[in-house]
């Protein structure tokens, strides 16, 4: 049986142990507060008396706790346990604080894997779920198997893990854009008039349309092909434009719209009036 070690059981980590022993792991676990390990010693895990000894005990251990600082923290006094032993780290966290792990975990002849789990607890073990990790591809050869158990559309993305928080605030920021964009809409629906509850049953249709968003984003965006666009750039800013004047005209907050307008009137005072909207991907980044 395969060997692996969890630290730290709040809902994740209880959740990634769960989701081991149900697929006939070996699971060794510790938690800072050992009530938290009962339910899974009862289910069969093995509890750890410290997390050195939870280290010590398996060829890979998971580490699902605050973030990678105290991830650092917690690890940092450990002696003696790190040859041949892999940490994966799926705490959330900034690029700083990973890379300082990183050396702490490499200086010390531990391999490192950093990850983020695009799911809740209640996907761990799903087909559809996505952790996406940063190790030396062999140390990532030679755990994918478990780590594709925990979430079977995981994935590798290299070895910097400046590259995982990186595209973390990048699907962070996909989403929160929408979600920015529905309180805007609550704004100025608000002053209009519009009840909200209309305002928010039309939004399922906006939902649909960012299908065709996102496909118009994957057809251009990674071969920087903005040529030909169904609607050009210079169609969006005059809605844009529309848009924007209904916002003032009412006494609505115009940062979102106002941002908007500003980024195609400058992409198109440089050339882009008939070029995909995407095309400001590769504008902004000049
Ligand atoms: N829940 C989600 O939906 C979700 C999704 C994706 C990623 N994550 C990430 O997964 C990580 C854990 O989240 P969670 O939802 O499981 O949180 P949680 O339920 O609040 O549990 C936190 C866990 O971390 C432990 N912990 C916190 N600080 C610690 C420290 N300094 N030393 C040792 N253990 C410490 C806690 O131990 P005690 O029991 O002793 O307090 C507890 O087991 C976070 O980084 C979170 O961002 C969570």
């Amino acid at each position: 049986m395969t060997q692996v070690s969890i630290i730290g059981l709040g809902a994740m980590g209880a959740a990634l142990a769960a989701c081991l022993l149900e697929n006939d792991y070996e699971v060794t676990v510790w938690n800072r507060s050992r009530e938290k390990a009962v339910p899974l010693v009862a289910a069969g895990a093995t509890l750890a008396a410290s997390a050195e000894d939870a280290i010590a005990a398996s060829p890979i251990t998971i580490v699902c706790i605050k973030n990678h600082l105290e991830t650092f923290r917690l690890l940092e006094p450990i002696k003696d346990v790190w040859q041949g032993k892999t940490i994966c780290d799926l705490s959330t966290g900034d690029s700083v604080d990973a890379d300082r792990l990183v050396s702490f975990l490499q200086s010390n002849g531990a391999d490192y894997m950093i990850g983020i789990i695009n799911a809740y607890p209640s996907g761990i073990g799903k087909d559809s779920t996505t952790i996406i990790t940063v190790a030396v591809e062999e140390t990532w050869t030679r755990h994918a198997g478990v780590i594709k158990t925990l979430g079977g559309r995981s994935t590798y993305i290299g070895t910097e893990p400046s590259a995982l928080t990186a595209l973390f605030a990048a699907l962070f920021t996909t989403r929160q854009g929408f979600m920015f964009g529905m309180i805007y809409g609550a704004l100025v629906c608000e002053k209009a008039g519009v009840p909200l509850q209309v305002f928010s049953d039309q939004i399922p249709v906006s939902i649909e349309m960012n299908n065709n968003y996102y496909k118009t984003f994957a057809a251009t965006v990674p071969d920087a092909n903005y040529d030909n666009p169904e609607a050009s750039m210079a169609t969006y800013a005059a809605a844009l434009d529309d848009a924007l004047s209904t916002f003032k005209s009412n006494g609505t907050p115009a940062e979102l719209p106002q941002l908007f307008c500003d980024m195609v009137h400058k992409a198109m005072k440089d050339g882009l009036a008939e070029k995909q909207l995407t095309a400001l991907v590769q504008h902004m980044l000049k």
